[in-house]
């Protein structure tokens, strides 16, 4: 079975445009999902909705939205505005841990309550002609919610189901319930997209020997280190040397260069640069000093002449 390798949402990071920019360096992903929309005012909502989209026509990989719901109005509202840009699919967050969401009921903060999500579920597939994939976790802080509400799910039309291996109490640190997430693969109605920790060939293929009838994964943290992990996987060709040190420095001038032309302030844009590097300084070998070095940066000709010197000279990992 041919892998199908999915790109995780990452907050502040894996933007639209990002995803639009690292389909055109990088092969290997099928799809990706962006980070959930923020709630608040309608129209700027749709707004921002709106101008992401311009993004799906330049990206290599189709891109699924994303959104935060706790209510069926909630849904249909973010739903209805993605319809309209242009999504043929959306994702339901059932998975973020942070507290300022779980506390309002969103995110994993429904996963203790399987019979709203499936109300929900049926309000928004009466109401809504939209493929619906839903990316989820374990539970909220103990591992059972999820199979509790997995065979729930059987009459709804749903794409797939992400699942991390992680209660939100766990965040995304710590070991995963594998039993826990056994039994929900067991479980599942519908196809199963497994997340969490793939960092590398060895960790993909650990899941492969445990999970043997999954062929959907989702990689995160992991693609953001080593752009080249779904190729990788896929056994597709992998640059070397110059070659890779030239297709990395051409990446990582093409997403700045969307920051210099969306954002205003010297700050404000190496501060989102400075976010990428956490990941970014994985590409390097010495990649603790890679991040210091980066991080004490203050202004931008200092970061350019940082940033030449490193593809220039600092040795690559994963080499
Ligand atoms: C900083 C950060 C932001 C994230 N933002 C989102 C998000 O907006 N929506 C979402 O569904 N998951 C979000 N996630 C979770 C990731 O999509 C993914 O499930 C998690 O990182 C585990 O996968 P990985 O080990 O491959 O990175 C976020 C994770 C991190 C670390």
């Amino acid at each position: 079975m041919l892998p199908v390798i999915q790109f995780a949402p990452v907050r502040g990071v894996t933007t639209p445009w990002f995803y639009s920019i690292f389909s055109n360096n990088f092969d290997g992903i099928s799809h990706a999902i962006t980070p959930f929309v923020p709630l608040g005012n309608p129209e700027k909502q749709a707004k921002r909705i709106r101008n992401d989209a311009k993004a799906i026509s330049s990206c290599r990989f189709a891109i699924v939205p994303q959104l935060l719901a706790q209510s069926s109005s909630e849904f249909i509202q973010t739903a209805l505005f993605f319809k309209e840009a242009g999504y043929g699919t959306i994702n339901w967050n059932l998975g973020c841990p942070y507290p300022t969401v779980t506390n309002r009921g969103r995110g994993a903060g429904l996963l203790p309550f399987p019979e709203k999500i499936v109300s929900i579920l049926k309000d928004v597939t009466d109401a809504l002609q939209i493929n619906i994939s839903i990316k989820t976790r374990l539970g909220l802080t103990t591992a059972d919610d999820l199979g509790r509400l997995l065979p729930l799910l059987c009459e709804l039309p749903l794409d797939e189901i992400i699942i991390h291996g992680r209660t939100a109490r766990q965040m995304y640190e710590g070991d995963q319930h594998w039993e826990a997430l056994d039994a929900c693969v067991q479980k599942s109605p519908h196809p199963v997209v497994l997340n969490g920790d793939i960092t590398s060939v060895d960790s993909f293929l650990h899941m492969c020997q445990r999970y043997p009838g999954i062929s959907r994964f989702m990689i995160g943290r992991g693609l953001l280190r080593d752009p080249y992990l779904a190729a990788r996987i896929s056994g597709l060709p992998v640059p070397a040397g110059a070659e890779r040190q030239k297709q990395l420095h051409q990446f990582h001038n093409a997403v700045f260069l969307h920051y210099r032309n969306t954002l205003s302030g010297t700050a404000h844009r190496l501060q989102k640069m400075k976010e990428y590097w956490v990941y970014f300084a994985s590409w390097f070998e010495e990649d603790a000093k890679v991040f210091k070095q980066i991080k004490k940066i203050r202004t931008e000709s200092d970061y350019d002449a940082l940033v030449a010197q490193l593809f220039e000279n600092a040795a690559l990992s994963n080499e």
